[in-house]
């Protein structure tokens, strides 16, 4: 892939592969290497560059651009992400192609001015059905934001029915033959991607596919590996079910409580507050012992549910490890809408409920009740405690206001 590829009309790939990186943003493994896609259109009047790559490939990048335009020609640069994979070379392009003017989201403008370092960039600010016609081509903006981060945009060129959709739709996944229809398979990597990119903004990738479904797609230019061309519905279709909730439970609400225990002392209060869950209506509670909970079923377990009730004693005045593993993996779960809660017994210090607490409220659960904790063996009244805060935290989840408390 060291020259330019045609993909349609006058469109070209002028991305470049990454093809033995082994370990992308730190949790995200990638046998297959990757790819940074950029892309770049000729129009009669000029030519458009539609994102650009990690700075270590630059070089090759800017030789794809000069084998197909000078940098006085290009009068456009959409930029839909500025994650440094496709932001690297920005600024070595701007600074060569220097008539050329930069659209972004709103948001991704100050974050734009950091990461360029240059002051006179001419910027123009785009967003949903705003429209570029230029050089007989017309470029429809579309605002998706948090896909995956705040300033992600798409954008669509009408004529040829490409969407260019960012990160989303991407695969860490880097085969010279490029295009989906020519490569082995891959769609492990489709799904892995989208489970550790996409899944913790579920709702954000469905207010995108709304907007992708205004318009007929036949190609999906992504920002990462094979370029969309054989079957695009089929890749959108799996973003929907991914993202779509299931309603098995006809609109009732699952309340999900995850606990470790030592000397039963914190399982009790578990299934005290299970009690407490259970007597309210059109509500689900499960309960799981942590030490036997598999990691890889906590986050499914955790995005079905609205209410999220954790656990622990303190051991060594800290959280024991199945709890972390639980609060760690949340890192890939959309949190919206969510309640969280935490409870305990403890010995001497007792600093884990704290600890678990204040991580649920840095994720933005809302945790509306103070965490209950306990002096070692629960007395008979202070198990009725537990049940109490079950049912309270039942109310919550079906919709009860309380004030918060200030901390
Ligand atoms: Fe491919 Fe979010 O950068």
């Amino acid at each position: 892939m060291k020259q330019a590829i045609k993909i349609k009309n006058n469109l070209y790939y002028i991305g470049v592969s990454d093809a033995n990186i082994r370990t992308f943003d730190i949790i995200m493994k990638t046998a297959n290497g990757t790819t940074y896609n950029a892309y770049l259109l000729k129009t009669h009047e000029g030519v458009i560059i539609f994102d650009t790559v990690k700075e270590e490939f630059e070089e090759e990048f800017f030789a794809k651009i000069e084998s197909l335009c000078s940098y006085e020609e290009i009068k456009y640069i959409i930029m839909h992400h500025l994650e440094p994979d496709h932001s690297g070379a920005l600024p070595t392009l701007a600074s060569r192609a220097k008539s050329a003017k930069i659209f972004i989201s709103p948001m991704a403008r100050p974050m734009l001015k950091s990461i360029a370092k240059q002051e006179d960039l001419e910027l123009e600010n785009v967003w949903t059905n705003k429209e570029l016609h230029f050089g007989g081509k017309t470029i429809r903006f579309l605002s998706t934001p948090n896909l995956h981060w705040p300033e992600t945009m798409s954008s669509y060129l009408v004529e040829d029915k490409i969407l260019f959709s960012g990160d989303v739709f991407g695969s860490h996944y880097y085969d010279p033959r490029l295009f989906d229809d020519l490569v082995g398979d891959f769609d492990y990597a489709f799904k892995y991607y989208y489970d550790h990119i996409m899944r913790p903004f579920k709702s954000d990738v469905l207010n995108a596919l709304r907007l992708y479904e205004k318009a007929p797609i036949d190609i999906i230019c992504n920002l990462h590996g094979p370029i969309i061309r054989e079957n695009p519905q089929k890749y959108i279709d799996k973003y929907a079910k991914w993202s779509s909730r299931d309603d098995r439970l006809h609109g009732k609400k699952i309340i999900s409580i995850f606990y470790v225990t030592s000397y039963k002392n914190t399982k009790d209060m578990a299934h005290a507050i299970y009690d407490g869950v259970e007597s309210q209506t059109n509500l689900i509670a499960n309960i799981y012992d942590l030490t036997a909970l598999d990691e890889g079923n906590m986050l499914t377990i955790l995005e079905e549910s609205t209410g999220v009730l954790i656990g622990s004693p303190t051991i060594n005045g800290d959280v024991p490890k199945p709890v972390w593993d639980l609060l760690s993996c949340m890192m890939l779960l959309e949190k919206k809408g969510k309640v969280g809660g935490c409870f305990g017994s403890y010995g001497w210090s007792g600093e884990a409920v704290d600890m678990m607490n204040g991580r649920l409220k840095h994720l933005k659960f809302r945790v509306p009740l103070a965490p209950k904790k306990i002096k070692l063996i629960p007395t008979k009244e202070e198990l009725y405690e537990c049940f109490a805060f079950g049912v309270e935290f039942g109310e919550i989840v079906n919709g009860k206001m309380i004030e918060m408390t200030m901390e």
